[in-house]
């Protein structure tokens, strides 16, 4: 799959994005007979047809439109969603932590839009298989169709699996056949059994979660199975910047927070990782995590015993102050 033309002169049937006044974005698909109408005139899209990718074109109101194919970052940002997409910055990180190669074979649940499955089917390529599961079929019926408004077909190297990846997986795939797994749901621990069992050794299992607890959820349970090397962690914070004349500052205002990614690649049947034999696993919070938390122990300056103790004798001065006030005395004049 290699999504709509990605180069050459306009033609019927391919998708132009024109950024019109007030850099007003529209997405077309060009038809011989088709206009696109807005209050500033009517542009025919004969008036694009042949022309090449980037060409400036003028509408009966002489307002000017900028013609381009949409790239997939654009495409992915503004496809109809039905769940949330995972963002380009993601899937780029995503691609590359999970090794998403051609000829792959991929496992991602769940498909929700159906973004994801657009980069994992460019980075597979023809020769890749994808295999996508989504438990909610309204979704999956979203993610065919961005799909397909993309590439123009549905990819014939793509297999969308209505159903619960945990229940759905061992029926789909013969064990330890598939290459590299990616998960974005919620609770990707309830899966993390059937992909080690789907997962070829040395097959990579991705994770994209929200929120610090899955985080944690996540990386304890595949060091719990015991089957999985040391997991990975990271997020990906891209910061643009402004760039014109002597105004060079990184942007106002970025997408700040979307997702966590965690990974880690499948042992070999009955081996243990050399770091698991080290480490005393561990999964839950005792004093002595609390203590691992203290200010010293995280780097910060810690605070001397005698220091402390001025403080707390100017917090109490300051206390007695206060009640002082309260009680209508001064203790300045006492
Ligand atoms: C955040 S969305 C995925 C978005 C998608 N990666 C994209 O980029 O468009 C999460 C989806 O996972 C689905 N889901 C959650 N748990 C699942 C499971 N165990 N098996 C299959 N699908 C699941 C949900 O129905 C939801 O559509």
């Amino acid at each position: 799959m290699t999504g709509p033309r990605p180069s050459g002169p306009f033609r019927v049937g391919d998708r132009v994005q024109l950024t019109g006044p007030k850099n007003r974005l529209h997405t077309i698909t060009l038809r011989e007979d088709g206009e696109l109408h807005t209050h500033h005139g009517v542009l025919k899209h004969t008036a694009l047809i042949g022309l090449p990718d980037g060409s400036v074109v003028t509408n009966s109101g002489g307002h000017e439109y900028l013609a381009l194919r949409p790239l997939l970052r654009d495409f992915v940002m503004s496809m109809p969603r039905g769940a949330a997409i995972v963002y380009p910055k993601d899937a780029a990180h995503i691609v590359s932590q999970a090794d998403i190669f051609p000829g792959a074979v991929v496992v991602e649940a769940g498909v929700g839009s159906g973004a994801l499955s657009l980069w994992l089917l460019r980075a597979t390529g023809e020769e890749g298989r994808l295999i996508s599961f989504e438990r909610r079929e309204d979704f999956a019926e979203v993610a065919r169709a961005n799909v397909e408004t993309f590439t123009g077909a549905v990819p014939a190297n793509w297999e969308v699996v209505v159903g619960d990846l945990a229940v759905d997986l061992p029926r789909a795939v013969a064990p330890a056949s598939v290459d590299r797994v990616v998960l974005d749901m919620l609770a990707p621990w309830e899966c993390i059994d059937v992909v080690a069992d789907a997962l070829t050794p040395g097959g990579v299992v991705l994770c994209y979660v929200a929120t610090a607890t899955q985080l944690s959820r996540v990386a304890e349970y595949l060091r719990g199975t015991g089957l999985f090397t040391e997991p990975d962690a990271s997020e990906t914070m891209v910061r643009g910047w402004h760039v014109e004349g002597l105004a060079v500052r990184p942007d106002h205002r970025m997408v700040a927070h979307t997702g966590f990614l965690i990974w880690a690649r499948r042992l070999a049947p009955g081996a243990v990782a050399p770091e698991q034999k080290r480490r005393a696993s561990k999964s839950s919070y005792g004093d002595e995590d609390v203590e691992l938390w203290t200010p010293g122990a995280v780097g910060d300056r810690q605070i001397t015993d005698k220091n402390l103790r001025k403080r707390v004798r100017e917090a109490q001065r300051a206390a007695e102050g206060a009640r002082q006030a309260a009680s209508g005395e001064s203790g300045e004049d006492a």
